[in-house]
């Protein structure tokens, strides 16, 4: 399904008269539920999350349903063909999708053209999340920030992409999170800190760490050029899960419902100690759940999981929601 809808999506982002239907059936063309965050103007609050449009497929089409932008990725410096199948499997009583992609994607080179090629308002922001290859040749911790490297050096030196986001909490990778520690975080951000990047970069964290070890990150994370964190990846803990679909033994993260306590919760407890951005995501279903991230202390919603589940109507509910009363 979620190859349907990329090629779908691609086909109808590829002509005008294709865009301009999406829209009439599902856009919200107003401009008054606009936001800026670090300087860059977003038509709506709410972005498509990294995963969905991983090789920059149908960016053209996402300004047509309501998005203030898309968080392409997550890219790598070389392609990689992702884990074997089953890479997704959709959990409906759980409104979750256990995802096992293992960062499957065209590898950076491919995807920085298709992302230049975009057609998109001057008010839709482009994100890319980067992420360490994943494949057998992933070597120890400096092989992979030269990883991170290459691909944040190629995104820059080509122009593509207004922001960049780290990926370090991928949970089902070849050589695991291995810059989910503070050591290594620091030590990748101290080299990435020398790229001086002209754009916004965000880290996105883990959420299945327990608070005291993710506040450590976060305190890493401030005492380097990062402009916020995205709150958060994918859920670890199996068990939240509604019986029947508890995935014994399966591999991978779960989206959807499981998420959005933990990372609600999460968002508040940093938005206490930090006033830098953060992008909360992880569940949002409905315009109340986006509400409650905002007032948790978010600046922006990513999401993909509710937009399978509620379908593409949740985004234009959502802006108008926040236009009708920003104030959260
Ligand atoms: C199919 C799928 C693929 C994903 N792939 C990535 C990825 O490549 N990089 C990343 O940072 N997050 C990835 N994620 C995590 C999402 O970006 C998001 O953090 C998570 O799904 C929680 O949001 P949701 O509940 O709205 O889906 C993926 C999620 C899904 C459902």
């Amino acid at each position: 399904m979620h190859t349907r809808f990329l090629v779908l999506g691609n086909l109808l982002g590829r002509s005008r008269l294709g865009r301009t239907a999406v829209s009439l059936a599902y856009g919200y063309p107003h401009g008054d539920a606009r936001v800026i965050v670090d300087g860059l103007a977003y038509h709506s609050p709410v972005m498509l999350s990294a995963g969905f449009d991983y090789n920059a497929r149908i960016i053209s089409i996402l300004p047509s349903l309501g998005f203030g932008g898309v968080e392409v990725g997550s890219v790598t410096a070389r392609a990689s063909a992702g884990n074997k199948s089953p890479q997704l499997v959709r959990l409906p009583r759980s409104k979750s999708i256990l995802v096992n992609k293992g960062l499957k994607n065209d590898g950076v080179d491919a995807i920085i053209p298709r992302i230049l090629a975009a057609r998109i308002p001057d008010d839709f922001v482009i994100g890319v999340s980067v992420a360490r290859t994943n494949d057998s040749a992933a070597a120890d911790e400096n092989e992979g920030i030269a990883d991170y490297c290459y691909s944040l050096k190629a995104l820059s030196k080509a122009g593509a992409g207004r922001y960049y986001t780290l990926n370090i909490s991928c949970p089902n990778s070849f050589t695991g999170e291995l810059f989910s520690t503070p050591p290594a975080l620091d030590r990748l951000l101290t080299v990435v800190d020398v790229l001086a990047l002209a754009r916004p970069l965000y880290v996105k964290l883990p959420i299945s760490l327990p608070w005291e070890d993710l506040r450590l990150l976060v305190d890493v994370i401030r005492a380097h050029r990062v402009a916020g964190v995205i709150v958060g990846n994918l859920h670890k803990d199996h068990a939240l899960l509604a019986e029947g679909e508890r995935s014994h033994g399966r591999q991978g993260g779960i989206s959807g419902a499981p998420c959005r306590e933990t990372s609600t919760e999460l968002i508040k407890k940093i938005r206490a100690t930090v006033a830098f951005t953060i992008i909360g995501c992880g569940g949002v279903f409905s315009p109340e759940h986006a509400r409650e991230k905002l007032r948790a202390g978010a600046d922006l919603i990513q999401l993909i999981t509710g937009m399978i589940y509620e379908g593409p109507g949740l985004i234009a509910d959502i802006a108008r929601d926040y236009a009708n009363s920003p104030l959260v």
